[in-house]
C-alpha cells in the first residue's frame, strides 16, 4: 500500500467529485462540522420514523429515524440484529415501509427505486457483495457509472487520487484484492455517480485498525467535499469519533441520538454501546 500517499494526500483539494452545482459555500479545509440543513429546514437526507420489514414478516424498524445533512457525518451504531442495515435498505429503497417516509432535500423519495435513488444522487454501498469480484477494479468504477452518459474519466481520476493503490492495481480483479483495498474499490465505485449522499454499510468490517483509521480519513475527506455520509459502524467508538451525528439503534428503534462527542459521553452509552 501507497503509505506517502495515504498520507500526504491530507485536506481536500477538489470539491468537483460531488454534482458540480455548488452545494453551499464551503471551501476546501473549512470543514466545520456543522452542516447546512436542506430544503424545508429539516436534514438534507431523512428516514423520518420508518417502520417495515421484509416482505410480509413482522415489522423490523420501529419508528425509526436516522438523517444527514450535507457534508456531514452521520453514523450508526448497535448490536448485532438492532436493524441497521435494514434502516440503510429502507432508506435505499430496498424494504416496502409500512409507515413513515424518507425525503431527500426536502422532497419526498420514499416511493422511488433504488435505481431512481441513485438518480436523485444517493450512492450506496451494501454490506456484503459490494464489488464485482470478477472484474477489474476499473470495470468495478465504469459499473458504478452505469447511469451516466457523460464523460466519466475526471470522476475516476478522483477516485484514483482518493484511492491511489486502486490506480495501480486498476487493472487486476477486485476479487484478488485485500478486504481494505476492496472496500475502497466499493466506495469508489459509489462516488462513480458523483452522489450528493453517500450511505455505506459497515465499510470498515474484517479490515485491520490501521486499514480502518485509513479509510476513515478517506470517508473525512469526501464529507469535506460536500457529501454527505450515512454510515453503519461496528467500531462503534472509533465511528463516533469522527460522528456529526450518531443514532444508536436497538430492536429496530432509536435509543440514543445525539453528536458524536455527546454520546461517547455518555455515561449509559458508554456502558452499554462502547464496553465501558
Ligand atoms: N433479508 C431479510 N429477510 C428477513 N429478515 C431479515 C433480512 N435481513 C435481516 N433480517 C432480520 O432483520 C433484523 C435486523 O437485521 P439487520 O438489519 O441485518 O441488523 P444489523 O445490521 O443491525 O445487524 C434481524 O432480526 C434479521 O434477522
Ligand atoms: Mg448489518
Amino acid at each position: 500500500m501507497n503509505q506517502n500517499t495515504w498520507q500526504d494526500d491530507r485536506g481536500n483539494r477538489d470539491r468537483s467529485i460531488t454534482n458540480p452545482a455548488p452545494q453551499g459555500d464551503m471551501k476546501p479545509g473549512e470543514y466545520s462540522g456543522h452542516a447546512k440543513p436542506g430544503a424545508a429546514g429539516e436534514p438534507f437526507l431523512i428516514g423520518d420514523a420508518m417502520t417495515g420489514g421484509y416482505g410480509g414478516g413482522a415489522d423490523i424498524l420501529h419508528d425509526c429515524t436516522i438523517a444527514v445533512d450535507k457534508g456531514e457525518i452521520a453514523v450508526i451504531v448497535g448490536p448485532n440484529g438492532a436493524g441497521k442495515s435494514t434502516a440503510m435498505k429502507a432508506v435505499f429503497g430496498m424494504l416496502d415501509l409500512r409507515g413513515g417516509d424518507v425525503r431527500l432535500d426536502g422532497e419526498s423519495i420514499a416511493t422511488l427505486t433504488p435505481q431512481a435513488r441513485v438518480a436523485k444522487g444517493m450512492g450506496f454501498v451494501p454490506q456484503t457483495n459490494n464489488v464485482f469480484t470478477s472484474l477489474s477494479v476499473e470495470e468495478n468504477l465504469e459499473m458504478g457509472a452505469f447511469l451516466r452518459r457523460d464523460d466519466i474519466r475526471e470522476t475516476m481520476d478522483q477516485v484514483y487520487d482518493l484511492f491511489p493503490i486502486l490506480k495501480d492495481k486498476r487493472r487486476q480483479n477486485a476479487g484478488e484484492l485485500s478486504g481494505g483495498q476492496r472496500q475502497q474499490v466499493a466506495v469508489g465505485r459509489a462516488l462513480m455517480t458523483r452522489p450528493k449522499v453517500l450511505m455505506l454499510d459497515e465499510p470498515t468490517a474484517g479490515v485491520s485498525p490501521i486499514v480502518m483509521d485509513e479509510l476513515f480519513d478517506r470517508i473525512i475527506e469526501v464529507a469535506r467535499t460536500g457529501i454527505s455520509i450515512l454510515m453503519v459502524e461496528q467500531n462503534a467508538r472509533q465511528a463516533l469519533e469522527i460522528a456529526d451525528k450518531g443514532y444508536v439503534l436497538v430492536q429496530g428503534a432509536n435509543r440514543f441520538t445525539d453528536t458524536g462527542e455527546a454520546l461517547l459521553n455518555d455515561p449509559e452509552v458508554r456502558r452499554s454501546f462502547l464496553g465501558g
